[in-house]
């Protein structure tokens, strides 16, 4: 496990870092919970730079939730075409439907209700609660997971990664107080831009020197 007593230069380090270097992405800075959860659900499984393309065409197609619940599951499946894992825009569709019918239209805020929703796991309901509902909640995404497998114990290869719940347990520990939302964004871009799967760029990593595994990341690029 992570030393506690590195706790707050690690946080201080990956938010300044991500003050300067964050993705200016749509769903960032918005707070409408149906246009997040669009977002999030898209980022499951498909690449933010697909994402970029394919999700303000389909909150074009469907602005809100309700509009969302209303439309025909063949025009759904339509829309989400390119993105792949059809099954996520059939879940979404239901999700709408129950939303609708069961909360009038409004997202849970709660995360058994959100749990509860289809298409929606521990990861998803945490980055609404922490996104569009600014609760203080961990995310653990695959980036998120390599990037503290690597900075809190010592991987022995780029791929290695410790067990999910041990990733969940670390993230709740070391969640700030303050900026929980900018905290959770940053690791996902530290893990996509920097902390990346097969070639990390520890050189430019703002971590690096608090990082476990910095003298067995032997493929890492020094720039
Ligand atoms: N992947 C999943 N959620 C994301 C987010 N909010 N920003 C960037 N990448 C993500």
């Amino acid at each position: 496990m992570y030393k506690n007593r590195k706790k707050p230069k690690v946080i201080k380090s990956i938010l300044a870092w991500y003050a300067r270097h964050g993705r200016s992405l749509p769903w960032r800075q918005i707070s409408n919970p149906y246009r997040i959860l669009v977002s999030e659900v898209m980022l499951q499984q498909t690449q933010v730079s697909r994402v970029l393309v394919k999700y303000p065409e389909f909150l074009r197609q469907f602005p809100t939730l309700r509009s969302l619940a209303g439309a025909r599951q063949r025009d759904v499946v339509v829309a989400w075409r390119g993105m792949g894992y059809n099954n996520r825009a059939v879940r979404l569709h239901k999700l709408a439907k129950v939303v609708t019918q069961k909360y009038g239209g409004r997202l849970p805020r709660d995360i058994d209700s959100l749990l509860l929703l289809p298409g929606v796991g521990k990861y998803t309901a945490n980055a609404i609660l922490s996104s569009a509902f600014g609760v203080r909640a961990p995310v653990v995404d695959v980036n998120v997971r390599r990037l503290f497998s690597r900075l809190f114990w010592k991987a022995r290869s780029t791929g290695e990664m410790r067990p999910e719940q041990e990733i969940w347990e670390a993230a709740t520990a070391i969640l700030p107080y303050k900026q929980a939302y900018e905290w959770n964004q940053a690791l996902m871009d530290l893990g996509a831009t920097i902390c990346t799967a097969r070639v990390p760029c520890c050189g430019v990593c703002p971590v690096a020197s608090q990082c476990a595994s910095r003298t067995s990341m032997k493929r890492a690029q020094v720039r």
